[in-house]
């Protein structure tokens, strides 16, 4: 019988490629997700790719009771996949109070109930934001927290103390966190990709937009930095790498594999890259022309960050395949065929 597995925020851009990673895995998925920063058209998309529409759930999981409710309902889940939070640095910043509740309230809820309908397994999403600016790059996973530079970033880290206390506490609960560096791209058959609410952050869906003639002119935040170029340095990773390195950590929970009950891995490619590599990237895999310019730092940014991914090569035997040209091209092709069909 197929295993079910709990993915909170699958209807979300990192969450529904994990959905369908998971599906044609073989397992069986219920999405719980409160729609505030997705699309309930990505089911269909979901299952155009599988053939399989996810069992879905549409409430805040925050709201405790229904949480309970919800879990009766689903026959004996054998993990819990949580993607849902809020994610804008910004409005982080603006609105403390939301990030705090949204991100911890949620967590603490799924944590107080798991044991109540025996789920032993948990793989949380967490960030490269949790190493704020490293010291010395790449950074490893025993690179020490630097102070969180946003409420965003500090809900991470809380998050993460969280289960680490409470899958010392709990006998049966064994967690992975993933600290993903900058997901990017989509899946190749542009079906479903990132979904961004108005004006985007990041710097793909800015790119895909100006290329489309949605923006004007693409603004590239600093070229002072101490880096070849002058601007800063991210490790992009492809959004199918990504979703497949969810499966990875869900099955070594479910053979029992892992050596303590809390783990964590870097998500990344280990390379890094500048905004004018990403520009030139873009160009070149989609000889589109891209219309930018340089300005002032983005406050906040760090000047670089990139990943050292040796731990989940060896011990998850993950590695990510696919290259930057790979991640525009598949950006730009869920630009132009697929997100407008859905907006
Ligand atoms: N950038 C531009 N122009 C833009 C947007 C971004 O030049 O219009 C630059 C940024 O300054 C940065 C790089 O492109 O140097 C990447 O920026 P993103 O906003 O795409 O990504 P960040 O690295 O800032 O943020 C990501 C996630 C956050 C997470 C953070 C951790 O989006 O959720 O990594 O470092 F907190």
């Amino acid at each position: 019988m197929e295993q079910t597995i709990i993915v909170t925020g699958g209807a979300g851009y990192i969450g529904s490629h994990t959905v369908v990673e998971l599906q044609n895995s073989g397992y069986q998925v219920a999405i719980i997700d409160d729609l505030s920063n997705s699309n309930l058209k990505m089911l269909g998309q979901i299952e155009k790719i599988t053939g399989k529409r996810p069992v879905f759930f549409e409430f805040d999981l925050c709201d405790f009771q229904r949480l309970d409710q919800c879990l009766a309902e689903l026959k004996n889940p054998v993990a819990i996949i949580h993607f849902a939070a809020k994610k804008a640095v910004g409005e982080s910043v603006e609105k403390p109070l939301l990030y705090y509740r949204t991100n911890i309230q949620s967590l603490l809820n799924l944590l107080e109930l798991m044991p109540k309908y025996g789920i032993p397994n948990f793989v949380f999403s967490s960030s490269c934001t949790v190493y704020g600016q490293p010291e010395q790059l790449p950074v490893n996973e025993q690179t020490p927290f630097q102070p969180a530079a946003s409420p965003y970033g500090n809900t991470k880290q809380v998050c993460e103390e969280i289960l680490l206390d409470t899958a010392r506490a709990q006998a049966d609960l064994q967690v992975i966190s993933l600290r993903y560096f900058n997901p990017v791209g989509a899946h190749d058959t542009a079906l479903i990709g990132e979904l961004p609410t108005g004006v985007p952050n990041n710097l793909v869906p800015f790119i895909t937009q100006t290329a489309a003639g949605i923006r004007k002119e693409l603004k590239v935040f600093g070229s002072d930095y101490n880096t070849p170029d002058g601007t800063a340095i991210r490790d992009y990773i492809h959004i199918v790498d990504l979703a497949q390195a969810h499966v990875v950590a869900l099955e070594r929970l479910l053979a029992n594999a892992n050596e303590k009950s809390y783990e964590f891995f870097n998500l990344g490619t280990g390379k890094g890259s500048s905004v004018l590599e990403v520009v030139n990237a873009f160009e070149s895999a989609t000889r589109v022309p891209l219309n930018y310019r340089i300005v002032e730092r983005r406050p906040g940014d760090v000047e670089q960050i990139y990943a050292d991914t040796t731990l989940a090569n060896q011990v998850l035997g993950w590695k990510a395949q696919r290259g930057l040209e790979d991640m525009m091209r598949t950006a730009w092709k869920w630009q132009t065929e697929g997100a407008g069909k859905l907006l």
